[in-house]
């Protein structure tokens, strides 16, 4: 079994250190930062001890599971490893010098992965003297409990090195889809509208937080409303995601960030994490309630679903992905109820443009454009699988 070197000991890296580690690797953690090695290595032993609370781990298993673990502040630990799975800040600059660095020091072979979730694999390998090495692998936060990794091979990565990433992550009992090098990968370019859209309505003041989050979830079957997900995500963040996939389609109105969110996030509303955000979570406020009109609510999960699903087509449309992995990746990567695709079919894809057009006529924005294949597979009377 090969080692596995991870680099970062924050959320991301110390999380799949723990994935890696329980499959039976040996794993050395590498972080500059010593207080953060020592919060890493605290965090990762207490996670373990409640699984053996729950009865998850035996004692031993779990002392193995951590033994297999070697927290250091020194890349040159990771000599011998047979892949890196680099998760640290997200700048690029700093990802390129660190991995002209780590080449140096491991073998030939080694796979040299990063776990971005904003750049180019393509820029983040362009410094490499060996780029077919490089590949992106995008797990999602909490990495132990996710089941979804996003594998991307670059327009440098070798074919050997992408089928040795996915049997690799594979093995870890993760579900793997492909996507290619474009921005948002799968799950974070098709789920764009479950927020934007979502914040349009609120904007026009069709109905507020909570019964748009209402609609979603009694209406749509959607575990969280987007209001409550963006809380929980936090609005700085979610906000920065939608900003950066604006901006790397080149402004593409689709994307366009909003206002509404912009300013939550401004003024400090970042969610759950602040102690406010759409919703106030002090002690003893309670939650408003949701206008439960059903009218209002299917006219609100419509027209957000509508919006999901024609990015997911429009993914296919693009040779985004396949269609399996458009589909597993919301289900696995997001826990939407159904796949994007999947749900299409059912409705009707005469249904979702028919919707589509409508609300490009009302609007005349080119946000809601139906992708070219969803007309042209209604035209050629055509199914999606
Ligand atoms: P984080 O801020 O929790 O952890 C980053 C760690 O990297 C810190 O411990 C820092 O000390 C360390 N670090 C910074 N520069 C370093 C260097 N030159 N050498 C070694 N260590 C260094 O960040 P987080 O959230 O874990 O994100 C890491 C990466 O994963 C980013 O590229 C992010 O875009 C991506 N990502 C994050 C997700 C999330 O939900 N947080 C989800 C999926 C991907």
């Amino acid at each position: 079994m090969i080692k596995v070197g991870v680099l970062g000991a924050g959320t991301m890296g110390s999380g799949i250190a723990q994935v890696a580690a329980t499959s039976g690797h040996q794993v050395v953690l590498v972080d500059v930062n010593e207080p953060q090695l020592e919060k890493a290595k605290q965090s990762l032993t207490k996670v373990l001890m409640r699984l053996v609370e729950k009865g998850k781990y035996a004692h031993n298993e779990a002392n193995d599971i951590l033994r297999r673990i070697t927290f250091s502040s020194d890349m040159n630990d990771f000599s011998g490893s047979g892949i890196i799975i680099e998760a640290i800040v997200e700048n690029l600059s700093i990802k390129n010098e660190v991995f002209r660095n780590l080449e140096q020091i491991v073998d030939e072979d080694c796979i040299l992965a990063t776990n971005t979730s904003s750049l180019s694999v393509a820029s983040i390998g362009a410094v490499l003297t060996k780029p077919g090495r490089i590949v992106g692998v995008h797990f999602f936060n909490p990495a132990p409990l996710m089941p979804l990794v996003e594998i991307i091979p670059a327009v440098q990565t070798a074919e050997s090195v992408l089928n040795a990433a996915k049997n690799l992550i594979d093995s870890w009992h993760k579900v793997t889809v492909i996507t290619k090098d474009t921005p948002g990968f799968i799950v974070n370019r098709v789920a764009r509208p479950f927020y934007g859209e979502a914040l349009r309505i609120y904007e026009e003041g069709i109905a507020d937080f909570a019964t748009i989050d209402w609609a979603m979830t009694e209406l749509g079957g959607f575990k969280m409303g987007p209001f409550t997900l963006m809380d929980y995500i936090g609005n700085d963040v979610n906000y920065t995601v939608t900003e950066t996939v604006f901006a790397a389609f080149y402004y593409d109105p689709r994307y366009r960030p909003s206002l509404t969110q912009k300013r939550h996030s401004e003024a400090g509303y970042l969610g759950r994490k602040s102690g406010r955000g759409y919703y106030n979570y002090a002690e003893g406020v309670e939650l408003p309630s949701p206008t439960k009109d059903e009218k209002l609510g299917l006219e609100i999960r419509d027209r957000i679903l509508v919006m999901l699903m024609n990015e997911a087509i429009d993914a296919l449309f693009l040779h985004i992905a396949s269609k399996k992995d458009i589909d597993l990746a919301m289900t696995k990567g997001v826990n939407y109820p159904k796949g994007l695709l999947q749900w299409t079919e059912e409705v009707g894809l005469e249904w979702v443009l028919a919707k589509l057009t409508a609300l490009q006529e009302e609007y005349g924005e080119d946000r809601y454009r139906p992708s070219p294949l969803l007309k042209r597979m209604v035209k050629n009377g055509q199914k999606v699988f």
